[in-house]
């Protein structure tokens, strides 16, 4: 299957690497025909091109995974390609928690495939699992640690007493904040993940504007030092609750008891549980950020379109 790559950043060049290096027979089935790139300086090789068109108009290229990041011109390339029937694999939460429903639709109505599994918890297959819960039962509620760069900062602003301005620049270095790292520090990157969550968990379309949303930039050394008095952290939570007519959601730092597993997570992992009536707690640990994790489920979506499977 050939595949669209736009952007050849921290994640579309995790994608490139995954699929170049070819490990496995599902992999080896996929090839990355053409890549966009912003700026003629990152033209290195023969398939990266400055020309949109030259991908959305290409007949043979049958999918487009989408690692730009932002609202546009993300938006408008993957509302065409949509348009042209190409399925699209996109890693990038903004653009589609703005946008969901109308992408939704042309989906559908074009037959083709929408999927976002990079777009929440990185590479931890959290929306497909969800996607399985949902074949049981309603999934209830769900909460969790979904952004590696503030719970990169947290930990380490506890555990090594390090200053907020030196984790921040190392989580930039390591690839897990966002171009603007306000988004990751204010809650931002959360509330999309949360919007996304609840449609997939909930059938709801949340308005990502309507979930009351503070972050960590207020948050001290002394803050920790006063929760681990009180045998508690202090994590960044996305949370919310399905009541049928009503969906409550929120991001907000929450004092978390030493003995819950969330106060545990380490680094930039995130740490994510849903509830449901039979299963009750399933929670999911792992890379939630960077270059190859975030990748890694890109490439798990694109096997999927490739193997046509809708949903689970
Ligand atoms: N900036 C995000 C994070 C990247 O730190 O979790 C993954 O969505």
């Amino acid at each position: 299957m050939k595949i669209g790559l736009l952007g050849h950043g921290v994640v579309g060049s995790g994608v490139a690497e995954i699929i170049d290096s070819g490990r496995s027979a599902e992999v080896k089935d996929l090839r990355v025909e053409k890549m966009l790139v912003r700026t003629r300086q990152e033209v290195t090789e023969a398939r990266i091109t400055t020309e949109v068109s030259e991908i959305l108009d290409d007949p043979e290229i049958e999918v487009i995974a989408e690692c730009m990041g932002g609202l546009e011109p993300a938006h408008t390339y993957v509302k065409t390609a949509l348009e042209y029937g190409k399925s699209v694999v996109s890693s990038n939460k903004k653009m589609l928690a703005a946008y969901y429903s109308e992408l939704m639709e042309i989906a559908e109505k074009n037959h083709v495939m929408l999927r976002m599994e990079a777009a929440v918890g990185g590479g931890i297959p959290w929306m497909e699992n969800l996607m399985r819960i949902r074949r049981i039962e309603p999934i209830d509620s769900f909460r969790g640690i979904f952004n590696g760069t503030t719970n990169y900062i947290l930990s380490a602003m506890k555990e090594e007493q390090k200053e907020f301005d030196e984790m921040l620049k190392g989580a930039q270095a390591a690839g897990y904040a966002e171009r603007n790292p306000g988004d990751d520090i204010d809650g931002f990157d959360v509330r999309y993940k949360v919007a996304l969550t609840c449609a997939q968990a909930f059938d709801a379309l949340v308005d990502p504007s309507d979930i009351p949303t503070f972050g960590i930039r207020n948050i001290h050394s002394e803050d920790l030092l006063h929760a681990e008095e009180r045998n508690r952290t202090i994590k960044l939570i996305g949370w919310a609750e399905d009541h049928g007519d009503l969906v409550m959601a929120m991001v907000m730092p929450v004092f978390v008891k030493d003995s819950d597993y969330l106060s545990r997570i380490p680094c930039n992992l995130n740490g994510i549980e849903s509830f449901s009536r039979t299963l009750g707690k399933a929670g999911f640990v792992g890379q939630g950020a960077g270059s190859l994790p975030t990748a890694h489920a890109v490439v798990q979506d694109l096997i999927d379109v490739s193997e046509g499977r809708k949903e689970v």
